[in-house]
């Protein structure tokens, strides 16, 4: 198998997101059957999301993270926040109603319907305090210094240049700013069957660092006080469904044993909530 490289990730990554991003649009002109948006929903409340949450985003706002990282960012009227890979602005939307009208979001992400979507979105609902920006989370479009908050959500893994990420991140914040991020690591490596494989990697498994390694590139950036906030266990089913097991199988003529490995391994995925700050003095 070949490794993966860095621009060939991007690309696939963009294209399957674009495609989640169209069937998301569904949700907003009820194309789709009720049970998908309860599914939606469903997912919604079990990575941590209130009903009263859901129901205070625009129709057509799907969360796709692994957490909720609003509840934790004690967020204060006025402040502006980044949101690293906004998708359809679901956290955007909830920053937003807090910060109120003098602050701002600014959602970032790299794939051009996600961004489409995340605008109807605002637009629809008259959102005057959120602004959506297509770009990479590696290369910031966005300001030195400007954020009091940078948050994002299960977005970081699928980076192939976690580093720049976490650089960028620290210079677009406040000094004294803050990131409150929920993303997947592993417990464990990885067996080398998905390491290499394009699918597990946009379900947000083959990009993940173990959890020592991704707190070590926060601390080696620069900031101050990393602290793991809350952590749960990830299960595989939310990262590789049933028919990419199926597919994985035939594709690459697995044994039952080879499949039940990956099964297993979804106990050392896990959802961690890391906060941290940029020094104040700088
Ligand atoms: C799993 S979804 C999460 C979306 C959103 N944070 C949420 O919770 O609903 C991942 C999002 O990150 C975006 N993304 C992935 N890699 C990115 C990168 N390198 N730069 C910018 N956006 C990226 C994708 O386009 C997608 O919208």
């Amino acid at each position: 198998m070949v490794e993966l490289d860095t621009q060939e990730i991007r690309k696939i990554v963009r294209e399957q997101y674009g495609k989640t991003a169209d069937r998301a649009k569904s949700y907003a002109c009820g194309c789709s059957s009720t049970n998908s948006i309860k599914t939606a929903q469903n997912y919604s409340t079990k990575i941590g999301y209130s009903e009263e949450e859901i129901k205070n985003v625009p129709q057509g706002t799907v969360g796709l993270g692994c957490g909720n990282p609003i509840a934790l960012a004690s967020i204060k009227e006025g402040e502006t926040i980044v949101d690293l890979g906004s998708g359809t602005g679901f956290d955007c939307f909830l920053a937003a109603n807090k910060v109120g009208k003098n602050g701002q979001v600014i959602g970032v992400d790299m794939t051009p319907q996600m961004i489409d979507t995340a605008r109807e979105n605002a637009r629809k609902e008259d959102y005057k305090n959120v602004e959506f920006r297509l770009g990479e989370i590696e290369n910031l479009p966005v300001a030195d210094n400007v954020a009091d908050l940078v948050i994002s959500n299960c977005v970081i893994n699928l980076s192939p240049e976690k580093e720049k990420v976490f650089k960028e991140t620290y210079r677009v914040l406040k000094p004294g700013g803050r990131i409150l991020i929920s993303d997947i690591v592993l417990m464990e490596e990885l067996p080398y069957l998905l390491k290499q494989n394009l699918e597990a990697y946009i379900g947000c498994v083959a990009g993940a660092l173990l959890r020592e390694d991704y707190i070590r590139i926060i601390q080696e950036t620069g900031f101050q006080n990393v602290e793991i906030v809350g952590e749960s266990y990830f299960p595989i089913k939310f990262m590789i469904s049933d028919h990419n097991l199926l597919e994985f199988k035939e594709k690459l003529d697995l044994t039952p044993e080879q499949i039940e490995e990956i099964r297993n391994f979804g106990e050392a995925g896990i959802s961690l909530k890391v906060k941290a700050y940029k020094p104040k003095d700088i």
